[in-house]
């Protein structure tokens, strides 16, 4: 029978140590500076900063909080609305998503959060509720994207019912969303455009189109509102370009830490499956690391670290917590020095490349444990 251990009275000791096995720095200056190309990208515009999913994984609050000059925040989830409001952010705070049921309507009004529309379902919920403090809503027409949103047919029939609800400010707000902008696609782009202004004609109300590929190549789905994400944290959304080549500051930058080193002999296996062959006597410097920190499994062997300022590759399959990296030709290597997965020399983008994958689901997936410090 396994013994439950009493609670102690005595305090527990903190960890002495400053240092965090794996953990990510945000630069505020970084997100403030690419909030401001935004704004030099998009003079005309509002800007609603996309900090879903804690934002990209740059930290919830701590991101609301270094950009509060944006005009208002967009997040997905009514749980990241919540947590904006308790850490006393008072900015406009747009659902992307909407409500989920009817349920969620009192909590949106008493937030002051604003509402995106976009099924006939919330639209009806909008119509039956009542709500003590009417809420702006966003109404989503669907020009492509076949995703969320009112089919362009329908658009007008539901922004006059939005017009007419007594639970809804005046005017609702009109919005779509871009398929394919990342990889500057004209034709489609430019349907779905011409798709949005023709079903909306010379109704009232802001308009919003633009992502961050958008702002960065379409001036003229600039709109009344921007709604740039990644753009923000300092990365592409281009397949061909880095950040800093679109004249951003990438915000994190991912480290761990140097907790053993050792020396493999030539034709020796490294890791799980043993996939890696030392071709030569190698210096190995293990880093506490791995995919439970959401350092992508699909980075193999060869994918370049910074130890020491100098790339060095990886040795064999990511674990959960480690990773080897060979670090023959980096001198003076030791238990302690710090290693950096993505940041300032070592882009996301490149990093996303090799995964396979995307910066986007990179940056999202550092996980709980990763102390993110906003400095
Ligand atoms: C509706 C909507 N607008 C804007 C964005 C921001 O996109 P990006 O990060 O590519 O700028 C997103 C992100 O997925 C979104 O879902």
């Amino acid at each position: 029978m396994p013994t439950a251990v009493p609670p102690s009275a005595e305090p527990r000791p903190a960890d002495p140590s400053p240092r965090r096995a794996a953990r990510a720095t945000v630069s505020a200056a970084a997100l403030q500076h690419n909030l401001r190309r935004v704004r030099e990208l998009a003079p005309g515009a509002r800007v609603l900063a996309v900090i879903k999913a804690n934002g990209y994984g740059h930290g919830l609050v701590g991101t609301a909080r270094a950009l509060r000059a944006a005009d208002a925040f967009a997040v997905a989830r009514m749980e990241e609305a919540v947590a904006l409001r308790e850490a006393a952010l008072e900015q406009p705070v747009v659902l992307l998503e909407g409500v989920l049921d009817a349920q969620q309507l009192p909590l949106a009004s008493a937030l002051g959060l604003e509402v995106v529309v976009h099924s006939p379902e919330q639209l009806a919920m909008l119509e039956a509720a009542s709500l003590a403090r009417p809420v702006q809503a966003w109404l989503k027409i669907d020009t492509g994207m076949n995703r969320l949103g009112f089919p362009p047919e329908a658009a007008r029939d539901a922004a006059a019912r939005l017009g007419r609800c007594g639970n809804i400010l005046p005017a609702p707000r009109l919005m779509t969303h871009l398929a394919c902008a990342d990889e500057r696609d004209d034709a489609v782009t430019g349907r779905q455009l011409e798709r949005f202004a023709a079903a909306l004609g010379d109704l009232p109300g802001e308009r919003s189109v633009a992502n961050s590929a958008a702002t960065l190549w379409r001036p003229d789905s600039h709109a009344d509102w921007v709604r740039p994400g990644i753009m923000l944290y300092g990365v592409s959304p281009f397949a061909d370009r880095t950040g800093p080549e679109l004249g951003l500051q990438p915000a994190m930058e991912l480290l761990s830490t140097v907790i053993a080193l050792r020396t493999v002999r030539r034709g020796e296996r490294v890791g799980y499956g043993g996939v890696w062959t030392a071709r030569e006597d190698t210096r190995l410097a293990i880093a506490a690391i791995g995919y439970g920190d959401g350092y992508s499994r699909h980075l193999g062997s060869g994918t370049p670290v910074l130890v020491r300022g100098q790339r060095a590759p990886l040795a064999g399959r990511i674990s959960m917590d480690m990773i080897a990296i060979d670090v023959t030709r980096v001198p003076d290597v030791e238990v302690g020095d710090e290693v950096i997965l993505w940041g300032a020399g070592l882009a996301v983008e490149e990093l996303a490349r090799l995964a396979g994958t995307i910066p986007y689901e990179l940056l999202c997936g550092v996980t709980q444990r990763v102390g993110v410090t906003m400095r």
